[in-house]
């Protein structure tokens, strides 16, 4: 991979060791793809927050860089963190855990890091133009920013997008480039879909049987069901997916056809619930937007609902919500945050990719289903 004479100087340690390493990661990373340079990026969304995910060796790692004085040059925002800052204590998380996740948010910070504490950052100000380069973490925002914005980020690592970020630099491989970004198949949808939960259902169908990018017709999504698709396409390795009629760089081509219909839905279903009465009904994956908060309003649950959403649609929304049950959480998420630990055993979710992680990363048993059903089963 080509190197500038500024690139070589970086890599040599003229700018310090955390900057070294940084290119070190992304010289490694361009090298094993076949990069041909750096390109400048617009922002960047680091993941790799939550203490339950990166435990003490993650946290040893960022105090490092932080003590460098290492500081990001462009935007950058962060994913959900393990605890609700504001209420962490108040709700019973550990005390250890709350104190350890507080210095990995402060290291971020004195990187220049802004501590947004959202998986969605296109909701809270970072939100790329179309056709801008940018490296992204946390695989539901890139699927969004490549699909729905027309932006253009290959599913970064916490690390990739961290060293990215302090170098205001991805190597350009990948969805950076033009050809990159076409359809690879065509989705066919032989089933009516009702709600962004159906949505999911039909991205997690497809993220787990097929790989490249697929190319949707035969319905009419808005944008939440958009990001509901992208996010469960995304738990497969699908980073990037056109629709029909719904998103910036869809043409007409010629492709192989799938057909997904009731039956390969349904296997969705069976699959993803393992229980039926949950403890806690979840909403906010990836973080709810203002419209999917005054949705959960509008149904005046009778059981408690927690809605997981950034700290700025919760300021704006908290006021207007008047029924006790529903219970706005900033921050973090029903994935990252250690559930687990406070006595939770079946968790009701409305998304494909809470129910694979709450299933295979916190081990609790899942119900699946629409928001309106979770709450009629009282
Ligand atoms: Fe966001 Fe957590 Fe889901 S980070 S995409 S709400 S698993």
């Amino acid at each position: 991979m080509h190197l500038t004479r500024e690139e070589e100087r970086l890599l040599a340690g003229e700018g310090g060791e955390a900057l070294s390493k940084a290119m070190e990661v992304l010289l490694a990373i361009g090298e094993l793809n076949n990069a041909r340079r750096l390109i400048p990026i617009a922002s960047a969304q680091v993941s790799g927050v939550s203490y339950k995910t990166i435990g003490d060796a993650g946290l040893e790692f960022l105090r490092d860089i932080a003590q460098s004085g290492a500081r990001v040059k462009v935007l950058t925002t962060l994913n959900p963190a393990g605890v609700p800052l504001e209420s962490a204590r108040e709700l019973g998380f550990p005390e250890e855990f709350i104190r350890k996740q507080e210095e990995i948010l402060s290291a971020y910070a004195s990187m220049g890091i802004v501590t947004s504490c959202t998986c969605t950052p296109y909701y809270v100000g970072n939100l790329p133009r179309f056709g801008e380069h940018i490296a992204w973490a946390e695989s539901s925002s890139v699927i969004f920013a490549n699909s729905v914005i027309g932006a253009r980020t290959n599913r970064e690592s916490a690390i990739s997008a961290l060293a990215a970020a302090l170098l205001g630099k991805a190597p350009e491989y990948g969805l950076h480039l033009e050809e990159n970004r076409r359809g690879s198949f065509r989705v066919e949808i032989g089933a009516e879909l009702k709600g962004s939960t159906d949505y999911a259902a039909l991205g997690y169908y497809v993220g787990r049987h097929y790989q490249g990018i697929p190319v949707f017709s035969g319905a009419s999504p808005g944008g939440e069901d958009l990001k509901a698709l992208g996010a469960a396409l995304a738990t497969g390795a699908i980073s990037m997916f056109h629709f029909a009629g719904a998103t910036p760089e869809y043409r007409e081509e010629r492709l192989e056809k799938v057909e997904v219909g009731e039956e390969e839905l349904r296997s969705v279903w069976e699959e993803l619930n393992t229980c039926e009465d949950p403890d806690v009904v979840t909403v906010g994956c990836p973080h709810a937007s203002l419209e999917e908060v005054l949705a959960v309003a509008r149904l005046n649950p009778r059981r408690e609902v927690w809605v997981f959403t950034s700290r700025q649609v919760k300021a704006l929304v908290e006021e207007k919500i008047s029924n006790e049950n529903i219970k706005l959480i900033a921050d973090t998420c029903m994935v990252v945050a250690p559930l687990e630990e406070l006595g939770i055993k079946c968790i009701g979710v409305t998304s494909a990719k809470a129910a694979f992680y709450c299933a295979n990363l916190s081990k609790l048993k899942v119900r699946f289903d629409s928001l309106e059903n979770l709450l009629r089963e009282e």
